[in-house]
């Protein structure tokens, strides 16, 4: 049987989410696939580390011995911020993997000239795990909204400050508690500051913002707030009379015009992300033909985030298969 060569560039939450997934979900993967999926290499920072991979992976701290492997198909990134993962995914494209990133910061910068990239290089890139966790919005978007005109969108897109949120107000603990908590959970970054001022939303709503309307606010123009001026005693209140405070990030288009904000709104409870709760997202949709339509689910979190990353993985792989069938057609 012939075999599927993935690297995975990052060995945290997310990278580890992915090994356990391809091993655990081998049979089904072969079956969609046809082939077999191996890990072949790991990109780590500290090498010495302990860590439960098999010893036949190549674990390495150094890209450049994983781009020169002679079999690679499949570059899978799990990195945080916008470097090495950007040198390492270009070069990937060059070599003619397809690459998939669950790096919201990376992609919200460099998306398009990735894209621009891969598409010379006859290659695909995945993106899901940017944005929502395990929400399957980007393929709703990209693939299922092609005939409506979507002229809204607004999500609940950080699951720690949702979580922060709903910790505070159900368990009645303090922020600091709440946001410890969600780091031993791994649903905060290692530094969580983008977490909680709203510059990880921030990121993620660009990438929407790119693929509902092709393209996105002047970023200075885009009103960020985060969470960490929500005390207990707001939140207590804002519950007395009905409400909750979420963290809501918001695009729209007006004429040719996009706007987008990014703040805690209070809401009421026939809002659709009333009940979102804990470290789910949701994403609500407006367009012409459809209305209103919401997605939720887990937001944050080891194996949510390698779903999405590992549906990337077949969606790539099929497009492989499609360009080859494509090609193949043109010469007969
Ligand atoms: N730290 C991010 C969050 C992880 O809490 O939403 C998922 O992007």
């Amino acid at each position: 049987m012939t075999v599927l060569n993935v690297a995975i560039l990052g060995f945290g939450t997310v990278g580890e989410g992915v090994y356990k997934t391809i091993e655990s979900h081998q049979e089904e993967l072969t079956a969609i696939l046809g082939k077999k999926v191996k890990v072949v290499a790991v990109l780590v920072r500290n090498k010495q580390k302990a860590r439960k991979i098999s010893d036949k992976i190549l674990v390495t701290s150094d890209f450049n011995e994983i781009i020169q492997l002679p079999k690679l198909d499949i570059v899978m990134e799990a990195i945080v911020g916008s470097e090495p993962s950007f040198t390492c995914l270009k070069k990937a494209i060059q070599k003619g993997c397809h690459v998939i990133t669950a790096n919201k910061q990376m992609f919200a910068h460099h998306g398009k000239e990735l894209m621009k990239l891969a598409e010379e290089n006859a290659v695909s890139v995945g993106f899901e795990a940017t944005v929502a966790g395990g929400i399957p919005i980007i393929q709703t978007l990209r693939h299922l909204l092609k005939v409506n005109q979507v002229q809204s969108v607004q999500g609940i897109l950080n699951g720690t400050s949702n979580f922060i949120l709903t910790e505070m107000r159900e368990n009645k603990e303090s922020f600091a508690d709440a946001l410890t908590l969600a780091q031993q959970k791994g649903f905060a970054e290692a530094d969580p500051t983008n977490d909680i001022e709203g510059i990880d939303a921030f990121y993620k709503l660009m990438i929407l913002s790119k693929i509902a309307f092709g393209k996105e606010p002047d970023w200075k123009s885009v009103e960020i707030q985060g969470i960490s001026d929500i005390s207990y005693e707001k939140i207590q209140e804002a519950e007395k009379c009905g409400l909750r405070f979420k963290h809501i990030a918001s695009i729209s288009k007006k004429g040719d015009e996009i706007f987008g904000s990014i703040k805690p709104v209070l809401i009421e409870k026939f809002h659709p992300f009333y009940n979102i709760e804990g470290v789910e997202n949701a994403v609500n949709v407006q367009s012409d033909i459809v209305g209103s339509i919401t997605l939720q689910g887990p937001g944050a979190g080891m194996f949510p985030t390698a779903s999405a990353m590992i549906e990337d993985l077949v969606y790539v792989s099929q497009y492989k298969a499609e360009l080859q069938q494509q090609s193949l057609a043109k010469t007969v």
